[in-house]
Formats: C-alpha cells, structure tokens, sequence
C-alpha cells in the first residue's frame, strides 16, 4: 500500500457492544464501505470474544478486522492473555497496541508493547502502535521526547523489514475521547517528527502509514486527513455509529480525490 494513494480508517471499539448491537454495526459498516474507491483501506478493531462475529459478518467485505491488544507471549501459562496468532485464527489483520489506556490503566511499558508489536508481526497482524503524550507533558515541551521514546522502544526490536510493516497511530492522550481533538497543524507537526524518525529506520520504513487518533469526528476528518503526513485514522466514540464511522471513510475517500 503506497501511503501517497491510500488512507486507512480504523475503528477501535473499545470495550463496548453486544452481539446483537455489533451485528448491525458491522452490516452497516461493511455495506457502506462497498461504496468507497478501492483506496481507503477500512478496518475495526473489536473486543476479543467478538473476533469471530466480525469475520462472519465481514468476509467477503471490504472491511478488515483485528483486535485492541495482544500477548507479548507466544503461547502458554498466562492466564486472560490472548495470543496473536488466536486473533489470525479468526481471520484478523490488526492489532492495536500500546494504546494509552493500556498504558495508563494497565501499566504497559515500552518493552512490553514493542514485545506485543513483535508478536503481532510474528503472527502475520499488522500491529498498529499508538504514541501519544499527556497534556503535562505537552505543556511542558515534552511532545517529541515522549513520543520518540514510545515509537524508539518498538523500533529498536524490529528489523527494517518489520518495520516496515507496522501502522503507527498518533494519539495525543488529551484529546482521546474529550472531544478536544488536536488542530490539524497540531497534529501534521508530530506526524511530520514521527515520519523522518521512521524514515531514519530505513527508506521502506518512512512509507509506513501514521493515523491520527483522538476526537476524529466526520467534522473534523477532511481537515485531518488532508495533511501531508496523516494517513488516515484511529477512531473510539465515533467508530460505534456506521453513519459517522462512514462518514470518516468517505471524508477520507474525498481527501484522496481532491488530491488526484
Ligand atoms: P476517540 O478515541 O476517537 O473516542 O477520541 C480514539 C482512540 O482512543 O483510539
């Protein structure tokens, strides 16, 4: 996928659904992304038990599916833990990790989630590692270093040809579910900083798609993804309701247009 020609939107649901209110969701999404040009890649990350509902209702549609976490471990004596390759088994393509609530709330540190990235990549998951700093830090000037140390502690394990398959999600833990999203300068200054990091990886690795996440609204998508270097998005609240989830999709699909 060459990021100049392609955006990705993705849908982390967070610990929310039931099977019965994921069944129309998931139908919805998948009908309304049949009408988006074949370069607006869309995906939903869903919670674990309802892997297999999602490739039921999504084979065979253009939408992909993948889960909010994986294990570091490959296998083994940890229990509550699901391993990577147990989300492939149900046809998975993603996995968010290092997201800030479970760094925040579940004390994940940088070598745990470049171990989970790794694991991902084992698997054949395309990992997709969120960055992000607090409002402390940002006030404080800290941005860059906190989210060079995040993105360095996974690249550092990876070779250049992992990297290369990696997604990254720029998600400023500030503006993550308050409705306060980054400006759209806010957000292209840290994706330009990740970019020439990751392009210090390696050449194949500078291509590698950055998402913005953090209050993503159909208002406010077009804006975001029309700069240079946001490839697409990581979508909570507004991932739950298909006709705002599509409306993402398709601000993405215009982003693309206006670009051609
Ligand atoms: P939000 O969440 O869109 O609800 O702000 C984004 C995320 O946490 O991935």
């Amino acid at each position: 996928m060459s990021r100049e020609r392609a955006k990705l939107v993705v849908g982390n649901w967070k610990m929310h659904g039931r099977i019965d209110v994921n069944a129309g969701l998931l139908t919805e999404v998948a009908a309304g992304a049949s009408a988006l040009q074949n370069d607006v890649y869309v995906g939903v990350c869903v919670p674990f038990p309802y892997v297999g509902q999602a490739q039921a209702l999504l084979s065979g549609s253009v939408v992909r599916w993948g889960v909010q976490d994986v294990s570091a471990h490959a296998h083994g004596a940890y229990t509550g833990e699901v391993a990577a390759d147990m989300a492939t088994d149900f046809g998975s393509t993603y996995a968010i990790v290092g997201h800030s609530e479970r760094r925040a709330y579940h004390f994940e540190g940088p070598e745990l989630i470049a171990e989970k990235a790794r694991r991902a990549l084992d698997a054949g998951l395309t990992p997709i590692v969120c960055v992000g700093e607090t409002l402390e830090e940002r006030d404080e000037g800290l941005t860059q270093e906190v989210i060079a140390t995040q993105l360095d502690a996974v690249l550092t394990v990876l070779t250049e040809e992992q990297a290369a398959r990696i997604v990254i999600a720029y998600e400023p833990v500030w503006a993550i579910g308050t409705g306060q999203s980054a400006t759209a300068a806010q957000a292209q200054e840290v994706h330009a900083f990740l970019r020439g990091k990751l392009a210090a990886k390696g050449a194949s690795v500078a291509n590698v798609l950055i998402l913005y996440g953090g209050s993503v609204k159909p208002e406010n998508a077009q804006e975001l993804f029309g700069q240079q270097d946001i490839d697409g998005g990581l979508i909570g609240g507004a991932s739950l309701k298909s006709k705002d989830f599509l409306a993402i999709c398709q601000a993405a699909q215009t982003v693309l247009q206006k670009a051609a």
